[in-house]
């Protein structure tokens, strides 16, 4: 009885004091039920993980989180697999009987043993994330730490996102990055419990993923004359050659790497406009022959779009084939942004092509091309993603809509019963400054503080609840112009990326910003041993941020 009246009283704590809940219980993402109990489990001298059963996967977890222990604590920890009851120490148990969904997880914390429950591989996954955020965060350290006291707080944890899609996007594009730096983005993602990289490969300033039909895409489209410096009102350049672009075997790689995370990855190729580069490869796919085609050297939204004929469609389908075959993702994201229709417009073909199909105008002969790449991914049993333009003229039957031009287009989407991403500038566009820009080294404009991501809703009120069902979840967009090194994308996505996680899987009647803050100021001590060079990092002033220009 002494026992449960003091749970109680933790559990109302946790309820009323943020503080309370910070310092024992720092879980970011905020997991759905939390209560506190009384006591500590202490790692023993010789830690047991014990796995129920064989899946090679729960292994596989197992024996990472006992090399992580043992790497850390130095104590020798020992994974057993098989079928026996719970052991005294930490045990991963496959559970048949309750809903916890593909990414669901219970987390018993007791003075004897850990448990972990879940249905399926990803829910230990996330279990453990939740298990080495209650540990010291000398945890996440590569190397021993000295003189920790090794304790988990005692707890049971009840926990599932809120939604189905939480993912972060890279722009590869306007600056490439090394694969080594690709691999630690999907673990930053996976660590916050996201589980969706959108890698956006192709823009009018580089084409990054090879194609084996078309090998001029990269010989030529990943490499531009030169780079803006400053701002682009500056119309300076650096003179200075610039390419990168991803093999297929890397592209493996990362892919492979991704699962491992639980950590799906979905393509963008951009059409038919942000086509620049493709156009420089390949000019017979544009709308004027007589054109040379340049690798895209300024930011902004060129002219240059895809020609719709017979020949470009064929082409696309081809480079689209290879992708699919690269990328097991459901989804597959085709631009279909900022797509100027002034050549369609001028195109005596275009203007034929009108007339032969019945279409009303350039902005129908988008809709028409979107259609056809819709029936050709359809036809590849896969499922056609695209930025809020593809509402335009009609939506394709199966298409999915990443609301990014405010929410409107996702509002729209879902009371037409189509899926829609939230991806709104406001809110989730982490290219925007994060506080006063006259503080900050260059960025693209806007102002999104940490506490404005956090706070964002993605299930608007205007929807009815089978409406709402469409909004499958959210992500956080990286527009890499003013990036031009890994440490800078560090800088600008972490931590906002980090309130966007929670805001994807965190009810959002849970969600309070101080609690989040006061949870992130000893997430960031995580972040800080990962080499994280997240804003407001000690390490941020090892960084060289100022452009050359800036005023
Ligand atoms: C976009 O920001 N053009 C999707």
């Amino acid at each position: 009885m002494k026992k449960r009246a003091f749970s109680l009283f933790l559990l109302l704590l946790w309820a009323i004091c943020p503080v309370f809940s910070q310092s024992l219980y720092p879980i970011i993402p905020k997991p759905l039920l939390l209560e506190p109990k009384e006591g500590s489990f202490i790692l023993p001298p010789d830690p047991i993980i014990a796995v129920a059963g064989t899946d090679p996967m729960l292994r596989r977890l197992a024996e990472e989180l006992a090399n992580r222990i043992g790497r850390v604590t130095g104590k020798d920890t020992k994974v057993f697999a098989g079928n026996f009851r719970v052991k005294d120490g930490i045990n991963f148990v496959m559970s048949k009987d309750h809903k916890l969904g593909e990414e669901g997880y219970f987390l018993e914390v007791t003075p004897k043993r850990i448990i972990i429950t879940a249905e399926q591989p990803k829910g230990f996954f996330y279990g453990l994330q939740s298990l080495l955020q209650l540990m010291p965060t000398e945890i996440y350290g590569s190397v021993r730490a000295e003189n920790i006291k090794w304790s988990v707080p005692c707890c049971y944890i009840e926990d599932r996102p809120r939604y189905a899609y939480r993912g972060l996007m890279l722009d590869v594009g306007r600056h490439f990055y090394p694969v080594a730096f690709i691999k630690k983005y999907i673990d930053l993602i996976a660590l916050h419990k996201m589980n969706t990289f959108h890698w956006h490969l192709t823009d009018d300033q580089g084409w990054r993923i090879e194609i084996k039909k078309y090998p001029k895409l990269t010989q030529v489209g990943s490499q531009r004359k030169e780079t803006m410096l400053g701002h682009y009102n500056d119309q300076k350049y650096d003179g200075k050659p610039y390419g990168g672009f991803y093999t297929q075997e890397e592209i493996k790689e990362v892919v492979n790497y991704a699962r491992e995370h639980f950590v799906t990855v979905i393509p963008e190729i951009e059409m038919p406009g942000h086509a620049s580069a493709a156009l420089a490869a390949y000019p017979q796919y544009g709308n004027n022959p007589d054109k040379i085609y340049k690798v895209g050297t300024k930011w902004g939204v060129y002219d240059d779009v895809f020609a719709p004929k017979e020949e470009t469609f064929r082409f696309l389908e081809e480079i689209l084939t290879e992708v699919i075959d690269l990328f097991p993702s459901q989804y597959i994201h085709i631009g279909g942004d900022e797509c100027p229709k002034n050549q369609w417009e001028e195109s005596l073909f275009c203007q034929e092509l009108i007339k032969k199909e019945g279409l009303k105008d350039a902005h129908d002969l988008q809709s028409y091309f979107i259609r056809r790449i819709d029936k050709f991914i359809t036809s590849k049993g896969r499922k056609m993603i695209g930025w809020d333009e593809i509402l335009e003229g009609g939506i394709s039957p199966n298409a999915t809509i990443m609301s990014w031009r405010g929410t409107e287009g996702g509002v729209l989407a879902a009371k037409q019963h189509h899926d829609a991403i939230m991806t709104p500038e406001n809110f989730c566009y982490l290219d925007h400054y994060q506080v006063d820009a006259k503080t900050q080294p260059i960025a693209i404009g806007g102002l999104t503080p940490l506490e404005e991501s956090y706070a964002y809703n993605p299930t608007s009120s205007n929807l009815t609840p089978d409406e709402a069902k469409h909004i499958l979840g959210v992500q956080g967009n990286v527009w890499t112009e003013y990036m031009p090194t890994s440490d800078y994308v560090e800088y600008m996505a972490f931590p906002r990326a980090i309130a966007l996680a929670e805001v994807g899987w965190t009810a959002q009647h849970l969600k309070n910003t101080e609690d989040f803050k006061k949870r992130l100021d000893i997430h960031k001590k995580r972040l800080d041993y990962l080499e994280v060079n997240y804003f407001g990092a000690p390490t941020n002033k090892k960084f060289r941020y100022q452009w050359p220009l800036k005023k």
